[in-house]
């Protein structure tokens, strides 16, 4: 009996000082003598740099760069390779769909356009970032956007920033921006010929998701629209058809150039800035660029709502805007996040609306004095960005898209009618949902 008494105690002893050697990292314990310990922590404590891999598109300003550094300063354990995609949301898009289809771990950070979340989410390639993202944080945010990283109740991406359609117009030359297509119109003809004014006005004419934004603000602007709030596709109707002949009818009269259905955004920007249109529709980015130190228009452009057509009663933009995804297949999601959270972190926002001129999704930015001093439009056409219309939300969106974006191309190059190309859509759009 007493043999086994002092077994139990001798036991009990080892337990207790095991114990405590065990808990000597997190523990008070850590800070007092025992060196050899501490040295054995050392390493966990300096581990080498992560490198997490972020893909995004390509950026016309400085701004990831610079967030970059002040990023990889503020967190010296982690290392950011930023590999810059093509222009276009659409090869982006194919990009990432290869290499998550493919389980890729070597994307760690998913840079999304607005329109992929229902189709990257259902496909279970995002990690689902609710549980770090809390409700006093959402608040901060604007709806739309917030909305839009939002899938059948959680939230897969953090909101970076936001888009919106605006008119870019020549203040030195217009001093009233148009309300309505005909009076742009009107405003081009009288222009054009004068003052090195070659063209009325220049967008996004290419065959892709450009055309497809700026096609449905001619069809929403007229009171036309996709779906109705019960998801029926009501896409057939005389405003849509109206709103898609206003369109046409910019190439057609020769308002545009001949070549802008072969425009993205840049070409857009490109010929704008040389001085060559009255106006351009694009999103925000390009308020910095063309007020550029070596831009030919700079202090010479005002920002305007997008006019509207005869059926509708206000400009109707586009919603866009893009999202930061953690990959479901990174092998880093903890330092993934850690990027992401800073990109739309207040000081982050308010970089990219100081140097990349793209929409915070934080409202708090919105009375950001220097933001304002630099961006005075964010504030005149606040109400027009929040309301800005999304496009269909589905995880078949590709194929929706690709059915306007054809139709909607072949229309401008007058190979089919406005009639046609929204009959066909309307059809597509309806065997796609299976409706
Ligand atoms: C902008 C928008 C994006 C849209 C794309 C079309 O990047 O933010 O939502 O799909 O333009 O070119």
């Amino acid at each position: 009996m007493k043999r086994f008494k002092m077994l139990s105690l001798l036991l009990v002893a080892i337990l207790v000082v095991g114990l405590t050697a065990g808990c000597g990292g997190g523990g008070q314990q850590s800070n007092n003598t025992n060196t050899q310990q501490e040295q054995n922590a050392q390493p966990q404590q300096n581990p080498e740099p992560v490198t997490i891999t972020y893909r995004a598109g390509k950026d016309t300003s400085e701004r990831t760069q610079m967030l970059i550094k002040q990023f990889e300063e503020e967190n010296p354990n982690i290392k950011v390779d930023f590999q810059e995609m093509p222009w276009s949301t659409d090869d982006q898009h194919n990009a990432y769909v290869t290499a998550l289809q493919a389980q890729d771990s070597s994307i760690d950070v998913v840079a999304m356009d607005v329109i992929w979340t229902a189709e990257f989410a259902s496909a279970g390639w995002l990690l689902p970032l609710g549980d770090k993202f809390p409700q006093s944080e959402r608040d901060k945010f604007l709806s739309g956007p917030l909305e839009a990283v939002t899938y059948n109740g959680e939230i897969y991406a953090l909101p970076e920033y936001t888009d919106a359609g605006v008119l870019y117009y020549r203040k030195d030359i217009i001093s009233t921006p148009p309300q309505t297509w005909e009076e742009l119109m009107e405003m081009s003809k009288e222009n054009i010929g004068k003052n090195g004014i070659r063209y009325g006005i220049v967008f996004q004419g290419n065959q892709y998701e450009g055309l497809v934004c700026d096609a449905l603000e001619f069809i929403h602007g007229n009171g036309g629209d996709v779906l109705d709030s019960n998801g029926n596709v009501v896409l057939n109707s005389p405003q849509s058809v109206e709103g898609l002949k206003e369109m046409v009818s910019l190439v057609e009269e020769k308002i545009a150039p001949e070549g802008v259905t072969t425009y993205m955004e840049e070409d857009a920007r490109n010929v704008f800035q040389q001085g060559d249109a009255l106006f351009m529709r694009n999103w925000p980015y390009a308020w910095a660029v063309v007020n550029g130190d070596d831009s030919p228009v700079k202090g010479k452009v005002g920002i305007a709502p997008l006019p509207h057509g005869p059926n509708g009663k206000a400009g109707a933009p586009t919603l866009g805007g893009w999202n930061l995804a953690v990959s479901k297949y990174s092998k880093h999601p903890d330092e993934a996040y850690k990027f992401i959270e800073f990109m739309c972190s207040d000081a982050g926002q308010k970089t990219t609306a100081l140097v990349g001129g793209n929409l915070p999704t934080r409202k708090a930015i919105y009375n950001d004095p220097e933001v304002l001093a630099k961006n005075p439009f964010y504030k005149d056409l606040f109400n027009a960005f929040i309301s800005a219309r999304p496009r269909p939300v589905s995880p078949f969106y590709p194929q929706i898209s690709d059915s306007m974006q054809i139709n909607f191309h072949k229309a401008l190059t007058g190979n089919i009618t406005a009639e046609e190309a929204i009959a066909n859509v309307e059809k597509d759009i309806k065997s796609i949902m299976g409706k």
